[in-house]
Formats: structure tokens, C-alpha cells, sequence
């Protein structure tokens, strides 16, 4: 499979980094609830799905490890692109890895945590994703909540984009331009921006708690103009890609805002997330 460029995770890193701090008060409520069902010394085990270059896993690491006391925590990196993996046991040397689709994830990850740290106990498991729900397809979301559901786990899965982004000032090409991306992001089978909205309606079926939180990407020119600009061009690429018939629209429209982005009349540019907590304990 191909993964995510590696120098993208490194560019969007920060400003992820920053979007979770909105999705802090779901981490502290999933620590709370493992702090219940685990004793001191028990081990919590914490699994990052789609971990690329282990971007997300050091913030997760970051984050929780703190409101753990007492507990060992194992850490494990999932992803189904090799070299990706491979960085990410760089950056996490003392973590687990299982290079592993999704849809293989409940055989896959049960054989791997055997090998490894050990079947985790009911209540013990939390499963964590960042920016990764987009790319998965319902028969990935199920695969991953039927292995929630047999380890009566945890998940915590954050920054899924949704369909609306906000440019201030804004333009009448930008509702177009959104609807376009967001009809190439579901290429094949891929969830796209209902990614976080699935997750949480499947769980919901199947009986798991959920609680859901928002964690936008919030942009702004001058600081930003360098990010603002590799992503806005990202997104017109793709725009291309999808719909060939708006590449004058498009163009148009990036000359604009790379004008603004790198000018002093200023950009400010949203992208909204949605952040998904599950408990199936
Ligand atoms: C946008 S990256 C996010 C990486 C990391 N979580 C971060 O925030 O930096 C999405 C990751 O999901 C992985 N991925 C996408 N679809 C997958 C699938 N079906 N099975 C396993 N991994 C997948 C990709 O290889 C990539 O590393």
C-alpha cells in the first residue's frame, strides 16, 4: 500500500500537535476510565493505528503517560505500510510494531499482543488513532470494532476531517472547491469526511458509548503562509484530480490565496475535525 509522504506528517505535526489540545478533555475522560478498571501495576496496553511515522503515537505518549500513574504502559504501532513503520520505530524504539492492514487487525493485533506484551485484560486496552479514519472503509471500521468489542477496550480516535473547512475572507469558489476534495476523498470504498461520523454510528449500533468532541486545524497567515500554502496546493491537486473541468476554477483560486497567504492583508483558514471516544468495556 502506499503510505503518507513522510515529510507532509513531519510539516502537519505541529499543527495537529496544536488541534489536540482541543481533544484533551476526551483523553483525560478515556485515562479516567482506564484508572478505574486497571490497579497499580497493572498494565495499560495502547495500541496507534495508522501510526505513519509515529507523529500521533509521541503525542498519545506525550498526553497520557502522565495521567496514568502507576501503570505500565505498553505501547504498540500499527500500520500497513512498511516503510512508515519502519520510521516510527525510530522516533518509538520501545514500542510494539505489526505491520497490518486494518480489515486483518482483530487476528493480527490478538496474535501480535500474545507474542508481545500480553492478551490484555477487559478494560485495559485503549486503541488510538489520529487522521487516519478518512482513509478506512466500513469493512476497516468494523474491523476495528470488533476488536474493541472482544477486548471490552478503549478507543480514542482524533482528528477525522469532515467536509467543511472556513477561509476568512472568504470566496465564492470555496464551498465548490470543499465539495470537490470531498468527493475525490472517496475514492474507492474510502469513508472520506464521514469517516469520524461512520465510526461513531457503527459503534452506536453495536451498543459502545460514544462521545464525540471537534479539534480544528485553525490557520493563520503570515506564521502559517508556508503550511497554508503545501496544503491549500495538496487540496487543488486533488480538486484537479477529481474533477479535470475545474482546473481554470481552481488555479484561479490557489493564485488568489497564495496571494493572501503570503501578503499582509492576512488568511485565516479552519479545517474542522471531528474527534470520536468509544467505550466498549
Ligand atoms: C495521514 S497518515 C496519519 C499518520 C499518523 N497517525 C500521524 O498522525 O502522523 C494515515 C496512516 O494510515 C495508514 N493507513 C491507511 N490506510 C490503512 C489501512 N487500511 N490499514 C493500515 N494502515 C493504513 C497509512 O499508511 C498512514 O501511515
Amino acid at each position: 500500500m502506499t503510505g503518507a509522504a513522510p515529510d507532509w506528517l513531519e510539516a502537519r505535526a505541529p499543527f495537529d500537535d496544536a488541534a489536540r489540545e482541543q481533544s484533551l478533555p476526551l483523553l483525560e475522560s478515556a485515562a479516567h476510565t482506564l484508572l478505574e478498571s486497571t490497579d497499580p501495576g497493572d498494565t495499560v496496553t495502547v495500541v496507534d493505528l495508522g501510526a505513519g511515522t509515529g507523529k500521533s503515537a509521541a503525542w498519545f505518549r506525550r498526553h497520557l503517560t502522565p495521567l496514568l500513574p502507576d501503570r505500565q504502559i505498553a505501547w504498540h504501532l500499527v500500520d500497513g505500510h512498511a516503510p512508515s513503520l519502519e520510521l516510527a520505530g525510530e522516533a518509538f524504539p520501545d514500542a510494539g510494531r505489526l505491520l497490518s492492514m486494518m480489515s486483518d487487525l482483530p487476528a493480527a493485533l490478538g496474535e501480535h499482543l500474545e507474542e508481545t506484551s500480553g492478551r490484555p485484560a477487559p478494560g485495559s486496552l485503549l486503541l488510538t488513532c489520529s487522521a487516519v479514519l478518512d482513509v478506512l472503509t466500513q469493512a476497516d471500521v468494523d474491523a476495528v470494532l470488533d476488536t474493541l468489542t472482544r477486548c471490552r477496550g478503549l478507543g480514542l480516535f482524533l482528528l477525522s476531517i469532515t467536509e467543511h473547512w472556513h477561509l476568512d475572507p472568504a470566496d465564492p469558489r470555496d464551498e465548490q472547491l470543499a465539495q470537490a476534495f470531498t468527493d475525490h476523498q472517496r475514492w474507492g470504498d474510502k469513508l472520506g469526511a464521514h469517516g469520524g461520523q461512520t465510526m461513531a454510528q457503527s459503534a452506536r449500533q453495536r451498543g459502545i458509548t460514544v462521545e464525540t468532541s471537534e479539534s480544528p486545524w485553525r490557520l493563520h497567515a503570515p506564521q502559517d503562509a508556508e503550511f497554508i500554502q503545501r496544503f491549500l496546493a495538496e487540496r487543488v491537486a486533488a480538486v484537479v484530480e477529481a474533477e479535470p473541468d475545474l482546473q481554470r476554477v481552481a488555479a484561479d483560486w490557489l493564485g488568489l490565496r497564495t496571494r493572501q497567504a503570503g501578503g499582509d492583508e492576512g488568511l485565516a483558514v479552519t479545517v474542522d475535525h471531528v474527534d470520536v471516544l468509544l467505550n466498549a468495556r
